[in-house]
């Protein structure tokens, strides 16, 4: 597709763990040409360690107090993709910012679709439970009402990041025409 898009505001992608925002995020950054952070990777960088050692060593809520910030100082950067951790977009702070500063796209998947990706990187702390997957369907519904706010929703279950992908550019390109 020839891309024509040019956002003057970061594309910021939301959901789950294990949907694929990092791996589509990337793939859009380039296809917009746009520098892409992925907002965990940050808080790292911040912290000098590893989310499963910020949980560990001080906790989630010293996590998701980096993590607002990290999110809050990223946002008034020049427009760049930004994928943030599936629990960043629950926070109304953080929830507030990115809905008046950048343009959110929530991406979907049913529990089935997660849990054969999560299942591919064990380094989750949230996931560190007897039953993964019931971790996950409390987290769908407890955060499904905050992510539905996002400005497009975009289903990634079905077809394979590339489709995803593709259906976000179209829906970019959609929103730009009304504009
Ligand atoms: C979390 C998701 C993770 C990471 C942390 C907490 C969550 O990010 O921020 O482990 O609360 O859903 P990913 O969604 O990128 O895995």
């Amino acid at each position: 597709m020839t891309q024509v898009l040019t956002p003057d505001r970061s594309i910021v992608l939301i959901g789950l763990m294990g949907v694929g925002k990092t791996t589509v995020g990337r793939r859009l950054s380039k296809a917009l040409g746009l520098k892409f952070r992925d907002a965990d990777e940050e808080v790292e960088k911040a912290a000098g360690r590893s989310v499963a050692e910020i949980f560990k060593d001080f906790g989630e809520a010293a996590f998701r107090d980096g993590e607002r910030k990290v999110i809050a100082r990223l946002l008034e950067e020049p427009p760049m993709v930004l994928a943030l951790g599936g629990g960043a977009f629950v926070d109304p702070d953080t929830r507030a910012k990115v809905l008046n500063q950048a343009v959110s796209v929530w991406l979907k998947a049913d529990v089935d679709t997660l849990m054969n990706r999560v299942s591919r990187r064990d380094t989750r702390p949230l996931l560190q439970d007897p039953n993964p997957r019931a971790v996950l369907e409390r987290l769908l519904e407890a955060r499904t009402p905050a992510y539905a706010e996002a400005d497009i929703h975009v289903d990634a279950s079905a077809g394979s990041h590339q489709t995803t992908l593709d259906t976000i550019l179209q829906a970019l390109q959609a929103r730009e025409a009304k504009a």
